[in-house]
Formats: C-alpha cells, structure tokens, sequence
C-alpha cells in the first residue's frame, strides 16, 4: 500500500500514465543512452483529500547545476511576480527592517524588486544553473534544498522571517512535514507562508493533466492545503485564484489561531465540496477526459501527416513530457518543438526525443500547424508569433479538448 506523504493515510490510484521520463531532463542528441524512467501515476488521499504521485523520485535527479527552467522567459509571469513583490513591500514587509524567504526563488525573477527595494531578504534555490542566474544581478540565494535544517540555519543567521514565499515550488516538494517544522523555526510569531500553485480545480476542469509530471508532487486544494496546515499547527487564512500557468491558487498559512480566516477560504471550500473535489469519482471521470484527449490528438496527428501537412510544436515545457510520452508522439508525427531557452535548444525532449530548436530563429517557411505546448502562455506567444497565423498556420490545442485557434 502507498501511503500519503502528508498524513499516513491510504492512497488510492486513479490515473496512470505508465512509464515517464524526467520532464526536464532534455538530451543531447549524440548522448541518449541511460534515460531514467519512472511509473507517473496519481492517487486520492482517503483520509486528508490531498491528491498526489505514486511513485517519488529522488529530488536530486530533478534539480541540480543543469535544471534548465528560468523563471524570467515570459513577460507575463515577470510581471506577475513584480506585482507580487510589490504587495508584499506594500503590506507584510512594511514594518521595520523586515525579512522575507523564497523557496525555489530560481533566477530571482521575484526577488530582484524586494531587492531593489533595498529589503532583507534570501532565495532558497537547490539548482545551481539558476541559482546563479540570481546571483549575478546581486540577489541572496543560498543553493540548497529548503528543508528543517536549512531553515533552522537561516533562522539562526538571519533571524525570523515576515515572510516564507513559495511559487510553483511547494508542490514540487514531497517532504511536508520537514518543510513545517522548518517554517516553525523560521517565521516571525505572526508571519505567513504563502504559496502558489496550479490549482487541482483548474486541472479537473481543463483536462489538463500535462500539469502531472515528475516535478509537481502535489496537486493542491483549499480543502487538503487546510487540512495539511492543520496537522502541522499552522491555518489556512487566506486564498486567492491566480490567472497564471492554467489557473492557479495562492494560499496564505499563518500559525493557528494567530489571523483570522477572510471570508474567500469558506468561499473556495464550499466550492469544492459542490464541484466533488475530493471524490474519487470525480477523478476517475478526468481519467476517462484524458484518455479521450489522448485518442483525439494522436488521431488528429496521424490525419495531417497521412495528408503530407507539416507540423511542430511551440514550448518545450516540462509539461509537454507528458503529453509526448503518454500520448505517444514521435518525431515522424512532430518535427520540432521551438524553444526560447538557450539550456533547451540544440537537444532532444525527454522520452519522445522531439529535437528542440530556437524560437528566436523562426521564420518562414512555416509549418502547416503548430501544437502549443506552452499553452498557459498562449497570449503572449499567439501575440508574439502572429506572422505564423498571417501566413495560414494555425495551432492545435489539446485542452480542455483538442482544437484548432
Ligand atoms: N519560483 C519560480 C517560478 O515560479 O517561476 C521557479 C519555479 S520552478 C518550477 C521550481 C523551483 O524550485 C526550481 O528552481 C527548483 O530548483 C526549486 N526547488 C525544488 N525543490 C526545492 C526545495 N526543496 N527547496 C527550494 N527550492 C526547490
Ligand atoms: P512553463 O509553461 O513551464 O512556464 O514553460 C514554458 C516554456 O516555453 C519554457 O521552456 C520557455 C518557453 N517559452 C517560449 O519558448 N516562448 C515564450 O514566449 C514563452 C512565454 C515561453
Ligand atoms: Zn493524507
């Protein structure tokens, strides 16, 4: 029996992708022997509603010196996150020579504003590649895992935290419990943790199980985030949906007892426990919606290349492993996948062994059809690459189902 990492209790499996690779591992081309795989499956916590992967893997295989995904290459998500320094400037961090904590703070895409602002404040970030991305623009990092231990140390050397902030890394972390009791030793008595992450309601609705891959452990709900605050003496006092990567949640935790709850977290609660989010039913339906995008979209594949139409891909994410393994694309069926990452570019894609080429070198002649990978950043990318449009290409999406823009 697989057991929750988060209470003990009992998982119970809903969807399995088989074997998988490690999304970010990209390849080179002449260097492809000794991919590691593992079993990329899902299950429903019986006992606390979290939702998460059957099977871990080790995180130093994940993220290390060459972990390839830089924060800053979209327009959207700097934004996003300057908006988020600014808040925090502007509230938690306006009392006194104040402190903040990001955990995963990558290339310091957050912290540069906190930064310029002339704040205390220190990156969390165990890949060195990025790590030192940050660096180099005069931000703090220290390039180890967040953990009890680490925390402890900062805690020792930098004193308490107003704020522990985590994007899209908290649910990339397995280990809940040593991640607690180091948010124990460091927060101030009356500071929060707050974090976001693509949110469980948002994946249901559109389908978009691309969001299940080796990296994201957990797949979060206001009402299993509650529940893990709770056991680890911490309360869920406030929540926030997020227009960013496919719809996201920010979560606000404070010690218990210590803030009172805003009227959005019964709000969001209530919404679940109507839209089923912690029914196995629920997800054994968007198990049944994924299959059926898989069958559609390698129809539709096999269609255009039956009828000679050319077709690549835009956006080498982590997600897209997913959808190339499970869905079974191969290059015959794909020629590409356009990239702005120089880390990407000139390799192949995990598993399915698309070759990755710079999205700054695209130009005419066009492919017929262009499968947006990237789809969370389908604005900024459609925008950026209308002439493709102009000239006749069009894109395939595959969520919430397969379509045409
Ligand atoms: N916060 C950035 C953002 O939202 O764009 C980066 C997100 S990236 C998907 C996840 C980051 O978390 C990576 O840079 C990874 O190295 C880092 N990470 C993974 N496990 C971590 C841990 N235990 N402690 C701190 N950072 C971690
Ligand atoms: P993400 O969905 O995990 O943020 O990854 C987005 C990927 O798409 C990343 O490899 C960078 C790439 N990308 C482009 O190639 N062009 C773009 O305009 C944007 C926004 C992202
Ligand atoms: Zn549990």
């Amino acid at each position: 029996m697989v057991k929750c990492r988060v209470c003990g209790g009992s998982l119970t499996e809903f969807i399995d992708f088989g074997q998988q690779p490690l999304s970010d591992a990209f390849l080179p081309p002449d260097d492809i022997a000794g991919e590691f795989f593992f079993r990329l499956a899902v299950g429903l916590c019986a006992d606390c509603t979290m939702v998460q992967l059957m099977e871990e893997v080790p995180r130093e295989r994940m993220f290390h010196d060459e972990y390839p995904y830089v924060s800053s290459g979209s327009v959207v998500m700097r934004e996003h996150f300057e908006a988020t320094a600014r808040q925090f400037l502007a509230t938690e961090l306006s009392g006194p020579d104040p402190f903040i904590v990001e955990i995963g703070s990558n290339d310091g895409v957050m912290l540069r504003t906190i930064d310029k602002a002339g704040v205390r404040h220190l990156g969390v970030e165990p890949s060195g590649s990025v790590a030192e991305l940050a660096r180099m623009q005069g931000i703090q990092v220290l390039n180890e895992f967040f953990e009890a231990s680490s925390a402890v140390r900062i805690r020792a050397e930098h004193g308490p935290a107003q704020v522990v902030y985590a994007a899209n890394t908290m649910c990339h972390i397995p280990y809940a419990e040593s991640i607690f009791r180091g948010l124990d030793a460091l927060l101030a008595p009356d500071g929060v943790f707050v974090f976001e992450d693509p949110y469980l309601g948002e994946i249901v609705d559109r389908t978009s199980f691309d969001q299940i891959y080796d990296e994201h452990f957990y797949f979060f709900t206001a009402r299993s985030v509650a529940a893990m605050a709770e056991r680890f003496g911490f309360q869920l006092v406030d929540v926030r949906r997020l227009p960013v990567h496919g719809g996201e949640v920010r979560y606000t935790l404070a010690r218990a007892g210590v803030r009172t709850p805003t009227a959005a977290v019964a709000d969001l609660l209530a919404e679940e426990a109507a839209a089923g989010l912690a029914d196995l039913a629920t997800f054994q339906r968007f198990a049944a919606a994924v299959r059926a995008v898989r069958d559609d979209l390698l129809t539709l594949l096999r269609r255009l290349k039956a009828e000679g139409r050319v077709v690549g891909a835009y956006g080498a994410t982590a997600k897209s492993a997913t959808v190339t393994n499970y869905c079974g694309i191969t290059p015959d069926l794909v020629a590409y996948v356009l990239d702005t990452t120089p880390a990407k570019q000139g390799r192949l894609t995990p598993g399915a062994h698309l070759p990755v080429r710079p999205a700054q070198e695209f130009r005419p002649p066009y492919p017929d059809y262009l499968l947006l990978f990237a789809w969370n950043h389908a604005e900024e990318i459609m925008a950026k690459e209308q002439s493709f449009r102009d000239a006749g290409g069009r894109w395939i999406l595959y969520t919430p189902k397969v379509h045409l823009r």
